[in-house]
């Protein structure tokens, strides 16, 4: 009898050790016609007044999968150091994100990007979530997703850690088609001039004048899949948006990793290019988080 009860008392603690899991909220508000799905992960030992990480999936992936993979750490993240984190989930099929339509890409347009506004109102109003330290990050669609959001919701967002994107309105579809994808942006040919990608950012939100969430762009010199050239307009649109100089005020050769190029822009635009690396670029958890001041 001895044995099987220290056996019980070893599987209770371990239960209580891990009862932190991904939970769907059904009902959080949302009042866009996207029908996204909100997933919030809150750690075991969440802080008061919690930052928010908001973890966009890329194409082919789900709320779900993304938390699984362990290339993904946000979950170790929030584990190590108590931030809530919010997976939302596409509705599209194939899963990517709508990065195209007009509704996704202007502020209260009723997209996939108001859906995911709507999850952070819904976390700031019910978790306790420090409504000053918002943060998005993500991979590929994700990381599109990630862009247009900085342009729709400036507002929500302090800061924008993301992987392997394009710039904010790169993927519009011509006609206003849902979900669409871009061959010209995606094969680097969409090419504009600096002050051009910053009015395509403006007149998703016309009129806003507050404060806009500080970028780090992430890219890799092979990327197949979405040229290296969108690394470009990305620091081109981002700088102007923010009035700096296209010029990086320092750059720093390998780092954070050897073959990979940090350039800083002031403080609220980083781009770090990864030579050699397709897509998209591993997630550097340690470097985000230094991004978001986590
Ligand atoms: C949807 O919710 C947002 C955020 O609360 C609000 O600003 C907006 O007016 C609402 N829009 C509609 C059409 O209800
Ligand atoms: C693709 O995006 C570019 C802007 O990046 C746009 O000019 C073009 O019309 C779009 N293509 C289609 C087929 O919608
Ligand atoms: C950039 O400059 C314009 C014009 O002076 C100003 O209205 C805007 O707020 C500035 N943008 C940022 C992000 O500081
Ligand atoms: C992640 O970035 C940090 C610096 O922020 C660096 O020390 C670390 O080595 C990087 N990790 C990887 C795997 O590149």
């Amino acid at each position: 009898m001895y044995f099987p009860s220290i056996l019980a008392v070893g599987g209770f603690l371990a239960t209580v050790a891990s009862a932190a899991s991904l939970t769907q909220v059904s009902n959080y508000g949302n009042n866009a016609t996207s029908k996204a799905q909100m997933w919030v992960y809150k750690p075991d030992n969440v802080v008061a007044n919690s930052p928010l990480v908001v973890v966009i999936h890329s194409c082919q992936s789900t709320a779900q999968s993304y938390f699984q993979n362990n290339l993904i750490p946000w979950k170790q993240g929030s584990d190590k150091k108590g931030y809530i984190t919010v997976w939302p989930s596409s509705p599209n099929s194939g899963t990517c994100w709508d990065v195209s339509s007009r509704q996704s890409l202007s502020h209260l347009g009723g997209g996939d990007s108001q859906a995911i506004a709507n999850m952070i109102l819904y976390a700031i109003k019910t978790y306790d979530v420090d409504p000053k330290r918002v943060y998005v990050t993500g991979g590929s669609s994700g990381a599109m997703m990630s862009n247009v959001l900085a342009a729709t919701y400036p507002e929500l967002i302090s800061a924008v850690s993301l992987y392997s994107g394009v710039a904010a309105g790169c993927f519009v579809s011509a006609s206003g088609g849902v979900d669409q994808w871009n061959n010209s942006c995606s094969g680097g040919q969409s090419r504009a001039p600096a002050d051009q990608w910053k009015k395509v950012v403006l007149d998703m939100y016309p009129g806003y004048t507050g404060p806009r969430p500080k970028m780090q762009i992430w890219h890799g010199s092979a990327d197949g899949t979405l040229a290296p050239q969108n690394y470009e307009e990305e620091i081109k649109q981002w700088t102007a948006v923010f009035n700096l100089s296209q010029t990086p005020t320092s750059t720093v050769q390998n780092f954070p990793k050897q073959g990979y190029k940090t350039s800083n822009y002031g403080d609220s635009v980083q781009g770090i290019y990864a030579q050699g690396v397709g897509h998209s670029v591993p997630a550097n958890l340690t470097a985000s988080e230094i991004w978001f001041g986590l």
